[in-house]
C-alpha cells in the first residue's frame, strides 16, 4: 500500500470527506490520552482531566481503607476499570484465542424473549469476585475452522466459536438461556453517535452496544458500571446480582449510590468528547478506487458514510459509516441459547471510522464476539441482509478485494 506523508497528504485526504465529518477525525499522537473532537475550555478540561482519571481507576472492594469515593466493587464483577476493557478508548486489545476468554470479553444472559435476565446470574455473567466471594463461571471458548474459496480458487478460513462454562457457582445455566458473547467495542466518538437525531436510527430501542438496544451514551454508562464491574450509580441503582444470589445481594455497599454524581458526570463528559483517530491518508487514487468498490458493492447501504447530528454548533453531519440500524446478518452471526438453539439476532451497523487505529495496533478482533481474526474475515462472516453484498466481494478480482481492504483499514 503506496502512502504520501505529511500535512500536504492529510489535506488532500480531508479534501475528500465532507468539512464537517471530517473535523471529528485527529491523529493519536499519544494513545494514552486520546483526543478530543473539539478544543475544551478550561473548566471543560478540567471535567476532562477528572472523567479520565475515573475511567482509568480501578475500583475497590466496599470499605478499603482510603478508597472511600471509589469503593464498591462487586461483589462480583468482570474488570475493575473501565480501561481494563477499552484500552484508552480503544477496542479490546486482544486476540481471542482458545482457552479462557479475555477480560474485555463479557458473556451476557438473556431469557428466550431476548430480555430477562437469568434468575440466577443476572445480565453478565460475572468471571470475577473480591475476596471472600467467588466467580459466577469460568468461560472457555474453542473454535472450529470453517474453509472455503472465493469463486477464483483462492482459499479462506472462518472460526466458528463455541462456549463452555466451569464451576457455575448457582447451578447450571437453564438450556433456553441465551448466551451472548460481546467484546468490548471503541468509544471513540460515542458522544457524536449520541447526537444523531432519533429518526435517523430505526426508532428502537437504542444506538449503543453491539445490538444498538441501548438507548444513550448515559444508559450503556450507568450499565457498565452496574453489571460489568458490580458498582450503583444514579444511572442504575442495582448491582448485577441474580434475584436467586442472596448472597451477592447482601453483600456491604460502598455508598448510595457507590459511583458518586460528580465522578459519574465526570466519565460522562470524558467520553462525550473523545475524538475519532484519523488514519493515514492513502493516495487520492487508491481512496477512490476503494470507495467505489464499497459503494458498489452495497456496503455503504448499511455502513452510511453521512449522518445528521443535532444539537452541536458548526457541526451538522458525522462520517461513522453505520446507519445505527439492526439488520439481521444470518444464523451463522446469530447468538445461541444454552442447548445450540439459533436466537434470531439483529446487529446494528458496526461504525467502521477508526478502523485503522485497531489495525495498525494489534492485537485486534472484529465482530461482536472477536471471530474475526482480519477484515476479510469480518467480511466474508457477512450473510442475511449483507449476503449481496459479501456475494459481489467474493466475486470481485483480487485486485480489487484487496483493493477494498486496503481502503478500509485506512478508515
Ligand atoms: C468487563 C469489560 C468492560 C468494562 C469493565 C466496561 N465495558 Fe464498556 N463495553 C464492554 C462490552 C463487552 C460492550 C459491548 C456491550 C454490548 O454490546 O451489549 C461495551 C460497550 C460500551 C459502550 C457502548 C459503545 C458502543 O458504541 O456501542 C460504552 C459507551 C461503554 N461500554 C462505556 C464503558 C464505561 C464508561 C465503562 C466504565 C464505567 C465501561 N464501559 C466498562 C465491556 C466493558
Ligand atoms: C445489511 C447491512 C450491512 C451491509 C450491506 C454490510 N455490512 Fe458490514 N456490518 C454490518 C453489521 C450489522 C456488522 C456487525 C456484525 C457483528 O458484529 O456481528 C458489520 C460489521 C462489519 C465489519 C466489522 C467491524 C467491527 O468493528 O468489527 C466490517 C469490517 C464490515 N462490516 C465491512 C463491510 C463491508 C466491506 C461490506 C460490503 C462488502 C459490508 N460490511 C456490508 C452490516 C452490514
Amino acid at each position: 500500500m503506496r502512502r504520501l506523508s505529511g500535512c500536504l497528504a492529510l489535506l488532500l485526504a480531508l479534501a475528500a470527506v465532507p468539512a464537517s465529518a471530517a473535523q471529528v477525525l485527529r491523529p493519536f499522537d499519544d494513545p494514552r490520552d486520546p483526543p478530543t473532537w473539539r478544543p475544551l475550555t478550561d473548566a471543560e478540561q478540567a471535567l476532562h482531566e477528572l472523567g479520565l482519571t475515573v475511567f482509568n481507576t480501578s475500583w475497590r472492594p466496599a470499605g478499603a481503607a482510603r478508597a472511600e469515593r471509589i469503593d464498591g466493587l462487586g461483589p462480583v464483577f468482570n474488570a475493575a476499570s473501565c480501561d481494563a476493557c477499552h484500552n484508552n478508548g480503544a477496542r479490546a486489545r486482544t486476540a481471542v484465542e482458545p482457552g479462557l476468554i479475555p477480560v474485555s470479553m463479557v458473556v451476557q444472559l438473556s431469557g428466550p424473549d431476548g430480555k430477562a435476565a437469568d434468575p440466577s446470574y443476572g445480565h453478565v455473567l460475572n468471571t470475577a469476585a473480591i475476596d471472600g466471594f467467588q466467580p459466577e463461571a469460568q468461560i472457555r471458548l474453542s473454535h472450529v475452522e470453517r474453509p472455503g474459496r472465493y469463486p477464483d480458487g483462492r482459499p479462506w478460513s472462518l472460526r466458528v466459536p463455541t462456549y463452555r462454562f466451569d464451576e457455575l457457582r448457582l447451578g447450571p445455566l437453564r438450556s433456553d438461556t441465551v448466551i451472548k458473547p460481546r467484546l468490548a467495542p471503541a468509544l471513540f466518538g460515542s458522544g457524536l453517535l449520541d447526537a444523531v437525531p432519533a429518526a435517523a436510527d430505526d426508532g428502537a430501542a437504542g444506538r449503543f452496544g453491539w445490538q444498538g438496544n441501548v438507548s444513550s451514551l448515559a444508559a450503556q454508562t450507568g450499565q457498565a458500571f452496574a453489571q460489568d464491574m458490580g458498582l450503583t450509580s444514579a444511572d442504575l441503582a442495582q448491582d448485577d446480582c441474580g434475584a436467586a444470589d442472596a448472597l451477592c445481594r447482601a453483600a456491604e455497599s460502598g455508598g448510595e449510590p457507590e459511583v458518586s454524581n460528580e465522578l459519574l458526570a465526570a466519565v460522562m463528559a470524558y467520553q462525550r468528547l473523545l475524538a475519532v483517530p484519523a488514519s493515514p491518508p492513502l493516495e487520492r487514487p487508491l481512496e477512490k478506487a476503494g470507495l467505489a468498490l464499497f459503494e458498489r458493492h452495497g456496503c455503504a447501504s448499511c455502513h452510511r458514510s453521512n449522518l445528521p447530528v443535532s444539537g452541536i454548533e458548526g457541526l451538522s453531519s458525522i462520517a461513522p459509516y453505520t446507519d445505527l440500524r439492526r439488520h439481521d446478518l444470518g444464523p451463522g452471526l446469530a447468538d445461541r441459547s444454552v442447548s445450540g438453539e439459533i436466537q434470531r439476532s439483529r446487529w446494528r451497523t458496526a461504525p467502521l471510522w477508526g478502523l485503522g487505529y485497531a489495525v495498525r495496533r494489534p492485537p485486534y478482533a472484529l465482530l461482536h464476539d472477536g471471530r474475526a481474526r482480519s477484515i476479510e474475515e469480518a467480511v466474508l462472516w457477512h450473510d442475511g441482509e449483507a449476503a449481496s453484498a459479501r456475494r459481489r466481494f467474493e466475486r470481485s478480482s483480487a485486485k480489487e478485494r484487496q483493493s477494498l481492504l486496503d481502503w478500509l483499514s485506512a478508515r
